[in-house]
């Protein structure tokens, strides 16, 4: 095995990238398919064995400096595309099949670190959130969703108990003036709150995460990107995703048990019924953690969880269920326009 901890130097801590590693045996070659490039240490973790190619995406362009030291070590070996994950199959040729694909979910140290962009609640400047290619930054919806749209986002996006009472207060704040910074928007969400001391994440941390998840339709954009993997995967190629809180882990969940040949029944006391939508093999339902010398060097892991399924031998059909089964959210990205 390759000494890797040199990649675990990189502006963004790669989570799990030893489990990563493993579960991909990049030893042997291959195509690989890495949806979130972010400072590339996945990618150049990959490419850093030889016999193996990486076509790799990120909707940030921020990512080019780290994008063409890549290039520069690894030429043809290395493809990127300034693209979302849902784009998948507006880039990758029609009769392509990677071995492995892979998605590193949320946002990288890069991005929170940087408060200009205003996603972390420590930046003192305009709400803004957009990781790339967006139509709308978090100022267009503190300023301008309707109350219900406003409490939804950061009830079922955020799991905030106190979301009536934030959405009505920067309802009312707004009518004064514009609510324009960071600051002013921790303010309202202090001055909503219930005192809870026993909690220990900051007081606005699940606001700034439903936020974050609306401006970049990050549930549409995982449905979209599961389905477009399983299609471009070998039959036998593994698709591993990483999550980061509580709804994508239950989408990916779903997505794999649901279209695995071991769907689970709804009850023990129904029968079993052959499941004829199969994407996968036999999925198993475990998930993969940090273990805690990682969570110790890089705390941001700690809510990590690695699953992955094999893609099985049968042919690619559209997963109608998952957008079914996930309606409710995606229709609430989509009401601001
Ligand atoms: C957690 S970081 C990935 C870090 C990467 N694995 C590494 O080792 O450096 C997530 C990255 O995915 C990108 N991203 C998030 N959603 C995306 C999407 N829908 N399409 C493309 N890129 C996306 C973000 O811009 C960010 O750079």
């Amino acid at each position: 095995m390759k000494d890797i901890s040199s990649f675990k130097n990189s502006p963004h801590y790669p989570v799990m990238l030893d489990q990563v590693l493993n579960l991909c045996s990049p030893n042997k070659g291959g195509d690989y398919i890495d949806c979130t490039f972010g400072a590339g240490g996945y990618t150049n973790a990959i490419l850093s064995f030889s016999n193996t190619r990486v076509i790799s995406l990120d909707r940030d362009k921020n990512v080019s400096n780290y994008v063409s030291e890549t290039k520069k070590n690894y030429k043809e070996r290395f493809t990127f595309y300034n693209r979302k994950f849902s784009d998948l199959d507006k880039v990758i040729r029609k009769d392509f099949k990677a071995d492995f694909i892979i998605f590193d979910l949320g946002i990288s140290s890069m991005q929170i670190f940087n408060l200009n962009r205003g996603f972390s609640f420590n930046a003192k400047s305009k709400i803004d959130m957009r990781m790339g290619l967006n139509t709308f930054s978090a100022f267009d919806v503190i300023n301008r969703c309707d109350f219900k749209t406003l409490k939804n986002i950061i009830k079922h996006f955020g799991d905030e108990k106190d979301s009536s009472k934030i959405a009505l207060n920067i309802i009312k704040e707004r009518k004064k003036s514009e609510i324009n910074t960071v600051p002013k928007l921790v303010e309202i969400i202090k001055r909503s709150k219930r005192r809870n001391f026993k909690k220990k994440i900051n007081i606005a941390t699940q606001t700034f995460q439903a936020l974050r998840i609306f401006v970049n339709k990050e549930i549409s954009e995982l449905i979209n990107g599961l389905i477009q993997a399983s299609k471009f995967l070998k039959k036998g190629g593994k698709l591993i995703i990483i999550s980061f809180h509580s709804l994508e882990d239950k989408i990916v969940k779903f997505f794999f048990s649901n279209y695995s040949n071991n769907k689970p029944k709804v009850s023990r006391y129904y029968p079993y019924i052959k499941n004829d939508k199969i994407l996968f093999e036999k999925y198993f339902n475990k998930i993969i953690l940090p273990n805690k010398n990682e969570i110790a060097e890089n705390s941001s892991s700690r809510s990590a969880k690695l699953r992955y399924a094999i893609r099985s031998k049968d042919n690619f059909f559209y997963p109608e269920d998952l957008k079914k089964k996930f309606e409710f959210y995606l229709n609430l990205e989509s009401q601001y326009a």
